[in-house]
């Protein structure tokens, strides 16, 4: 293969990848962070860019939906969005215990991007073989393959969206899930959620947020503790 990248080039990149962190931005319903014209156009130029790019994640398997062979979905929701679901949400779910931490994220992001997967093989998890000729353990593997696949997605974003100086939280969604969410967003089946990746501009130095990190942020043992260099 021939060196098309420089020493410099892997070090950036590793630089953006040890960079990215958890952030949980939260403001308040209420007084929502303001972000004006040309800020949310710079930006979100930026982010769809990055959507676009993130497709250069690996997959495995055709997954042959809408003659789309990636097992991935994307949704985004700009930030006036956002604050719409935010200033809707207790209505939408009044089962809902107050002081859920959704709306004040969505009260304080410049975008959420919903990325989903799909899964191929209704039920993979249970004994029944359905109506597909492969045999369940093939099944079961194609989906958690598909899953991978748009796990690497989300990874790939994340990344170039650190790149670009974006702050970004991948949350497993919470009501995102939801049927009755999906349904009032026009997420068609057989979308499954797979993370709601709240994300933060760089411009945005909004003091009344709370920014909370990743609670495994300083939890990750030393690669000794899982890293095994096969000797034969
Ligand atoms: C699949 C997935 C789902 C996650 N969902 C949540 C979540 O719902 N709530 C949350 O607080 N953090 C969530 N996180 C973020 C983790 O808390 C975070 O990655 C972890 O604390 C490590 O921190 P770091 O991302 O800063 O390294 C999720 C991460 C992954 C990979």
């Amino acid at each position: 293969m021939s060196e098309i990248f420089t020493p410099e080039d892997l070090q950036t990149v590793t630089r953006v990848m040890r960079k990215r962190r958890t952030f949980k931005v939260m403001g308040d319903v209420d007084t929502p962070v303001q972000i004006d014209a040309a800020t949310a156009e710079k930006n979100r130029a930026i982010l769809l860019e990055s959507v676009k790019s993130a497709d250069s994640a690996p997959f495995h398997y055709d997954r042959q939906c809408e003659n789309v062979p990636q097992p991935w979905r994307v949704d985004i929701l700009w930030h006036d969005s956002c604050q719409k679901v935010a200033s809707n949400f207790y209505r939408w779910f009044d089962d809902v215990k107050p002081g859920n931490k959704l709306p004040s994220m969505l009260s304080a992001c410049g975008a959420c991007v919903l990325v989903s997967w799909l899964p191929q093989f209704p039920n993979s998890a249970s004994q029944d073989e359905g109506e597909s000729i492969l045999p369940k353990t093939k099944q079961i593997q194609i989906d958690q393959e598909h899953l991978a696949a748009a796990s690497a997605y989300v990874q790939n974003l994340m990344l170039l969206l650190t790149a670009a100086n974006m702050g970004t939280y991948w949350s497993s969604g919470g009501q995102f899930r939801t049927r009755e969410m999906m349904d009032r967003l026009s997420m068609a089946a057989p979308r499954q959620l797979l993370a709601a990746v709240f994300v933060e501009f760089p411009e945005s130095n909004a003091s009344d947020v709370q920014r909370v990190p990743g609670k495994l942020a300083q939890a990750r043992a030393n690669p000794d503790r899982w890293l095994n260099i096969v000797q034969l």
